[in-house]
């Protein structure tokens, strides 16, 4: 996902410098030009090689190196760098980084960015809980720097308590909200479903369906990304909520209802990636059912259409999923004109690459279109992620919203 970008990791003397490691190996994975910078008593922690063997590319230590390159190194970095993370940030990088100090080569570097910096601070509780810490940090934040804050945790020094840095994945994730996708949704809300829902039949046993919810997720991810306010709305999954995204896990079809219905006035889109039952028994029995001689049958009812009632009083643009095994385009404009959608998500779940559980997806994303003939327009994307499936249909939303299409309001 970081094809042509390149990003400054700057490492300074704290035990977490260790895991720097991992979120470099991260970054070369995702294909980025990773340049690390390590202060002296960084490289007590780790040894440089590490990192010139996972990213390919010259550590830095030192501002006046014999043995140079022809660029001006903190100069070109701060110009070519789409991104610089400074993690773990000592208190004394961060005061030196609040007071424009610039005397060795991360901090010189910092000073000559032209990109954003991204700090995370790394120390003991009492040092990040200092007046002057917290005053540096409040400083460098007025300054432009996003400040990624510390975990809670054990620490180091033996004591429990706030000044951890957090796990590389989280860095990463901070990477990616800083330059993965343009700031395209910035000011919208964004209501998102996602994952199964589970319709109980008696207190041991449920009916559901096979979603996990990835699909969903990946939409709250990359909606974040693009700079939306997110609400996921999530039946059971095993998946972690994305940082920075309003969490409100549900069971059933109709506590779905109820928190869709609760949160679409504050909403300029909505996307039902859920798979919703469609429908539920009867009545939940108190105890447990015990099995008879014989076959055995469930009375079941209609749970409520969460976007056919969307669809009924508009008051954002709506985005449905539709998984198909046959018929699929046919089938999905239907349920486009039926609910009264702005756009639908197909897919055919016997497509290879398609359907529950796996990473990627193969979509045809078809919008209304009253000018055309059959009243839409399909566009067939070809197999890709989910993250970059969710980033094409919101790609596509926040063109819609800025063109402001017909949705009352
Ligand atoms: N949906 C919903 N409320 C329900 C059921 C489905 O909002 N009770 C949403 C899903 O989140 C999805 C879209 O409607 O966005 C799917 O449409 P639907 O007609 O329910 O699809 P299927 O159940 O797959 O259709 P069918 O049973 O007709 O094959």
């Amino acid at each position: 996902m970081l094809r042509n970008k390149t990003v400054v990791l700057g490492i300074t003397g704290s035990i977490a410098a260790y895991k720097i490691a991992n979120l470099a190996s991260m970054l070369v994975k995702q294909h980025a030009d990773v340049h690390v910078i390590m202060t002296k008593n960084a490289t007590n922690f780790i040894h440089p090689i590490t990192f010139e063997t996972l990213t390919g590319n010259k550590c830095l230590v030192e501002t006046f190196d014999r043995n140079f390159s022809f660029e001006v190194e903190h100069v070109s970095l701060g110009e070519k760098a789409d991104v610089m993370l400074i993690a773990p940030a000592s208190a004394n990088v961060i005061a030196k980084l609040a007071h424009g100090l610039a005397d060795d080569m991360l901090t010189t570097t910092a000073l000559a960015m032209t990109a954003p910096i991204l700090v995370s601070p790394a120390m003991n509780t009492h040092m990040y809980e200092k007046k002057i810490t917290q005053e540096n940090i409040v400083k460098i934040r007025d300054l432009g720097m996003r400040v990624i804050e510390p975990a809670n945790g054990y620490l180091a020094c033996g004591t429990t308590g706030v000044g951890k840095m957090p796990e590389p994945e989280v860095l990463l994730d901070a990477i990616y909200q800083e330059i993965l996708r343009p700031k395209d949704l910035v000011g919208k809300r964004i209501l998102i479903t996602a994952g199964p829902t589970q319709e109980a039949i008696d207190p041991v046993r449920y009916i559901t369906n096979h979603s996990t919810g990835k699909m969903g997720y990946a939409l709250a991810r990359q909606a974040r990304y693009m700079g939306a306010d997110v609400t996921l709305v999530s039946g059971p999954t095993n998946l972690t909520p994305p940082e920075g995204v309003e969490y409100i896990p549900v069971i059933s079809a109709k506590q779905m209802y109820d928190a869709v219905m609760e949160k679409q006035m504050q909403s300029d889109a909505i996307i039902m990636s859920a798979a919703v039952a469609d429908y539920r028994p009867v009545s939940i029995a108190e105890e447990k059912i015990k099995k008879t001689e014989g076959n055995a049958g469930i009375p079941l009812e209609r749970t409520d259409d969460i976007l056919g009632s969307l669809g009924q009083d508009k008051n954002a643009f709506l985005c449905g999923f539709s998984m198909e095994t046959e018929n699929m385009l046919e089938n999905s404009k239907k349920k486009l004109l039926k609910k009264n959608l702005d756009m639908i998500v197909a897919n055919n779940l016997k497509t290879k690459g398609a359907g529950f559980g796996v990473d990627t997806n193969v979509v045809t994303i078809i919008s209304d279109s009253p000018g055309n003939d059959d009243g839409v327009i399909s566009e067939e994307l070809p197999l890709l992620s989910k993250e970059d499936v969710a980033y094409e249909i919101l790609d596509r939303i926040a063109k819609k919203l800025k063109s402001n299409v017909d949705i009352p309001k």
